[in-house]
């Protein structure tokens, strides 16, 4: 047994949780795209993203196609617009010369197959196919929407103009968290079996063996991530990968993105408006090669994805592992900055009641983490219920991220979640945390 079944009580429990999934997401979605008018939803404001109208026709799509027609078994609403919102028929650059629905269409079409789909919903029987066992494919096509709301997101902040998006800023620190936590060698239980609406790469369970490591306590700051810069990090080789010296010489890295210098130190362009980098908050918008260079920097290293999940899931007192850092309970306010409640990353300490029982805060939330670990399938995967949502990255270009963002939702963030992405973006809210192996002398008892 590993981690807390999450089965539902009774068919009816599941059908009204997947209607409140389905419409808390709903809500996110028209925010993101109401915020701005019909031409700003048109363009392509970064060649990285595509024109928001595209992402909210391509959840819509999606959702027809695996809850309308292949779960309902019902007619197409819309058969002719499936390769337009294929998002492998469609590299991202074309995207917004494409013959795309307008917002009002794109609007009207969500409705469309909303109305069907919670038809289906009040009808469908959570037999024991795969694909609705337990809602799967319900749970599924909320986080696909999730996940496109943070991609939307990320495309707000690259957007220029004024602000659009508001949001009170996160709470203020509440504790004092240490520098380094060691994490005793020993097996673990990574990915899970059990959580019902986990996807295919999360799976299977299987027990990983770690020698002794230290894993920082907090996500790396931008008061630190500045020293390395005043220290001269970004013209420095020797802290550098050569493929990542290569991309910080090609690209001009210097910074984070949206960083600028002013007369009074460093600011950040957040979603429109200009702050001073604060020094106690996670380092935001940097790249695996900036943050694998400032780990060498200070005689470190970035966790590897079983260092990182061992240190957010696995309890010392049961050595079971569970599906947050703070046990197997759902994430609330108190516990993580997650879901777009704020529009940055929350300070180090603001979250005590969301760390680890061995003191590892923010693991969860704030910034995704990049870790060193290529993207590949656990031991025994398979792929399910589509290639194309994980097995065709797998391989060594992807680099997994690991504990969602301020712009996760809860829906499409756990414990064993695997997020993925190429060592050179950063239009990402990525961030990282140091690790090491230990010291013989820091094991002894
Ligand atoms: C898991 C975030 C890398 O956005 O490319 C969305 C999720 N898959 N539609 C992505 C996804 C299909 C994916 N990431
Ligand atoms: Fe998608």
């Amino acid at each position: 047994m590993t981690g807390t079944s999450t089965r539902w009580a009774g068919a009816e429990q599941l059908r009204s949780r997947i209607a409140a999934e389905l419409a808390r997401t709903r809500a996110r979605t028209a925010l993101l795209t109401e915020a701005v008018d019909e031409d700003d939803l048109m363009r392509q404001h970064s060649p990285l993203m595509s024109p928001l109208v595209w992402d909210l026709a391509h959840v819509g799509n999606q959702e027809e196609l695996w809850l309308v027609r292949d779960v309902g078994g019902r007619e197409p609403v819309r058969h002719d617009i499936d390769d337009l919102y294929d998002a492998f028929k469609q590299p991202r650059r074309d995207r917004p010369t494409l013959p795309l629905l307008p917002p009002a269409e794109a609007r009207a079409y969500l409705l469309t197959v909303r109305d069907k789909v919670l038809d289906l919903l009040d009808r469908v029987a959570f037999t024991e196919r795969p694909l609705v066992a337990d809602g799967f494919a319900f749970g599924m096509i909320v986080q696909h929407e999730q996940q496109h709301d943070e991609t939307m997101l990320a495309t707000h902040q690259l957007r220029a103009g004024p602000a659009v998006l508001h949001a009170p800023p996160p709470p203020e620190p509440r504790a004092r968290v240490d520098a380094e936590v060691l994490v005793p060698a020993g097996e673990f239980t990574m990915g899970t079996d059990t959580d019902a609406w986990a996807l295919d790469n999360e799976r299977p369970a299987h027990r990983v063996q770690l020698p002794a490591y230290v894993i920082d306590a907090a996500p790396v700051t931008n008061g630190r991530y500045c020293e390395f810069i005043a220290d001269g990090g970004y013209d420095d080789p020797r802290w550098w990968s050569p493929a990542g010296w290569r991309h910080r010489r090609e690209a001009g890295l210097s910074a984070p993105a949206h960083w600028r210098r002013d007369a009074d130190g460093w600011a950040c362009r957040r979603f429109g408006r200009w702050a001073p980098v604060r020094d106690d908050e996670p380092v935001v918008h940097v790249c695996f090669h900036e943050a694998q260079a400032y780990a060498a920097w200070c005689g470190k290293r970035l966790p590897t994805e079983a260092e990182w999940e061992k240190a957010a899931r696995w309890d010392p007192a049961t050595g079971r592992s569970r599906r947050y850092p703070w046990g197997d309970e759902d994430p609330a306010a108190e516990h993580a900055n997650l879901g777009q409640r704020h529009l940055w990353p929350a300070p180090v300490g603001a979250y005590p009641a969301g760390a680890s029982p061995l003191g590892v805060h923010q693991l969860i939330g704030d910034v995704w983490e990049w870790t060193s670990t290529a993207f590949r399938g656990y031991p025994g995967f398979t792929a399910f219920p589509y290639r194309e949502y994980s097995e065709v990255f797998f391989g060594d270009e992807h680099r997994v991220l690991r504990g969602g963002s301020f712009g996760t939702d809860r829906a499409a963030c756990r414990g064993t979640f695997r997020n993925w992405d190429y060592p050179i973006r950063r239009q990402i809210f990525s961030g990282f945390r140091c690790a090491r192996d230990a010291r013989p002398e820091e094991t002894q008892s």
